[in-house]
């Protein structure tokens, strides 16, 4: 089980950055089982870094090349360097404010699972549909794992985030644990059909869309998954640790 802190370009300062992931970190009693990341904003990682200890350091993004002409991208290697782990790919807020592509997408997925760093790649669709599945999370997934080799699936984790229900999104409406579970078994049934069942046995899919305290074991129980990706939650300490808590069991 994993638990993401998604900080997003929070908070303000390096000073409350700082105290904030020693406030977690300091009663975070992570489980045997139980990995706990937290992803700042760039300009923080190294301060957030030297105060992690049980839980681990991730990014928010990251460029596919290692380093050359590229200004203003931060490559994979920078992040590998600062100790980072594990990257949040694809989020829809970068899709929306920086117009990242599915074809972006799945170069980054590619270059960490090549470098030994945990690509989170985020799917949702935009729109809640009042029955079915969007199509568009089966060409989602296909695109961003073009060219990446099964042996690679059991690193890799899938971030379910339906747009619709992420906390701050203008209009959101809270998602339910049984359409994260069908949503779950659906991915699960198109990575099967790509690379069979035995590649995927391992690779965890986790949820991500306005989880709390209050909401965190339906998601683990009746929706499946094997984690979740906080956003807003994430920035107060104490209802973080109370997610990693009930995560728990
Ligand atoms: P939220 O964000 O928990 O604030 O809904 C989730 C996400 O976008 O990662």
């Amino acid at each position: 089980m994993i638990i993401i802190a998604n900080w997003k370009a929070n908070p303000k300062t390096v000073k409350e950055a700082t105290a904030l992931a020693r406030n977690i970190e300091r009663s975070m009693r992570a489980g045997k089982n139980t990995e706990v990341v937290v992803a700042p904003p760039y300009p923080f990682l190294s301060a957030i870094g030297m105060v992690l200890k049980k839980t681990k350091l991730g990014a928010q993004n990251s460029f596919w090349e290692d380093t050359g002409p590229y200004t203003g991208e931060v490559s994979w290697r920078h992040l590998k360097n600062l100790g980072v782990r594990y990257v949040i790919i694809g989020h829809s807020e970068r899709k929306k404010y920086s117009g990242e592509t599915d074809i972006m997408i799945n170069k980054k997925v590619r270059v960490l699972l090549e470098n030994g760093i945990t690509p989170i790649l985020c799917i949702g669709e935009n729109k809640k549909r009042k029955t079915g599945i969007s199509s568009e999370i089966a060409r989602n997934l296909r695109t961003a794992l073009l060219g990446v080799p099964a042996k690679h699936l059991s690193r890799l984790i899938i971030a379910y985030e339906p747009v619709w229900a992420i906390s701050t999104n203008p209009g959101s409406r809270p998602d339910t644990p049984d359409n994260a579970s069908r949503v779950s078994r659906f991915m699960r049934s198109v990575l099967s059909r790509m690379y069979g069942r035995a590649a995927i046995r391992n690779l965890r899919i986790i949820y991500g869309g306005s989880v709390h305290s209050r909401n965190i074991r339906s998601y683990l129980d009746e929706g499946m998954m094997q984690g979740a990706l906080v956003g807003k939650a994430s920035l107060n300490a104490q209802e973080f640790l109370e997610i990693v808590r009930r995560a728990h069991g």
